[in-house]
């Protein structure tokens, strides 16, 4: 059973690491950003100060996949002080709920306030395209996990915390005005995670669309309970990257599914650092 004191420990002293190692006279960034799938490159455009292999951070899970890098990218994006994870965790490689989001609340330990997320899923709404992005709304865990179980931490958050919006509205407002301004197209709706690592049947999907997802991906779903647990605001978008539809399914392939994030990773750009810039002026108005 997990000793949920060490865990705290951990993160205390994963985050004290990272503290130390901030750029003399940056302030602590307000924004975290996980870097996943159609997010990679975003990793180009941040210009960091300072760049912190997972495996260097005391008690940080380390990436067993060798597509993604795995380090923590602490500097500037247009200006605005971001925290970046570029390389994050799947429960279907084999990672505890707990383990895949530790970074987070690393992260949250070390004040931001708002957290960026982006995934690949699969489109299962009729009316999305491979490669469209959406704006996650809401969600539905079939995870079969929850990071929070286990004795609740109350210096991090409640017992039983809210859900009710777990998806900050105002940053969806935000979200939706630059898709617009840079004319994107942006879908809306609900994902739903599954723990993988197999794509769905076709009853699969079916079932999953019947019960009111529109997306579905292995991933993100862990992180927003924590984000929320401690009250951070969330904005989090899908790559569609593959259609979904049970009556007309096609076999999908990893490389599908990576050359379709990769078409839509311009776009998934545009929009992140568009927001990433209004966020972080408002913050320091
Ligand atoms: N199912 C689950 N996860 C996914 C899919 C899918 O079809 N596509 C991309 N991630």
């Amino acid at each position: 059973m997990l000793d949920i004191q060490q865990y705290q420990q951990h993160v205390s002293q994963a985050a004290a690491y990272i503290r130390e190692a901030l750029p003399p006279g940056m302030p602590a960034p307000a924004i975290g950003i996980i870097l996943g799938t159609g997010l990679g490159r975003l990793a180009d455009v941040i210009e960091a100060e300072q760049t912190l292999p997972y495996g260097a951070i005391p008690h940080f899970p380390t990436s067993t996949v060798e597509s993604h890098d795995g380090r923590l990218l602490i500097g500037h994006l247009d200006g605005v002080p971001v925290l970046a994870m570029q390389g994050r965790f799947h429960l279907y490689e084999g990672y505890s709920a707990h383990d895949i989001t530790f970074p987070v609340r690393v992260m949250g330990l070390l004040g931001i306030n708002t957290l960026l997320i982006s995934n690949a899923a699969g489109g299962m709404n009729t009316h999305f395209r491979r490669g469209d992005l959406m704006l996650i709304t809401d969600h539905i865990n079939l995870q079969g996990i929850n990071p929070l179980e286990g004795p609740n931490v109350e210096a991090w958050g409640p017992r039983f915390p809210d859900m009710s919006e777990p998806y900050d509205p105002a940053l969806r407002a935000l979200t939706k005005q630059k898709a617009l301004d840079h004319g994107i197209r942006l879908q809306e709706g609900v994902y739903l995670a599954v723990l993988g690592p197999n794509m769905e049947t076709k009853a699969e999907y079916r079932f999953l669309r019947q019960i009111g997802a529109d997306v579905v991906g292995m991933s993100t779903i862990p992180e927003v309970l924590v984000a929320r647990h401690m009250n951070l605001r969330v904005m989090a978008m899908s790559v569609i990257t593959d259609e979904c539809f049970p009556d007309a399914l096609d076999p999908v392939s990893l490389d599908d599914v990576l050359a379709a994030a990769g078409e839509a990773e311009p776009k998934l750009t545009t929009l992140t650092r568009a927001v990433v810039s209004d966020v972080g002026t408002s913050v320091a108005a």
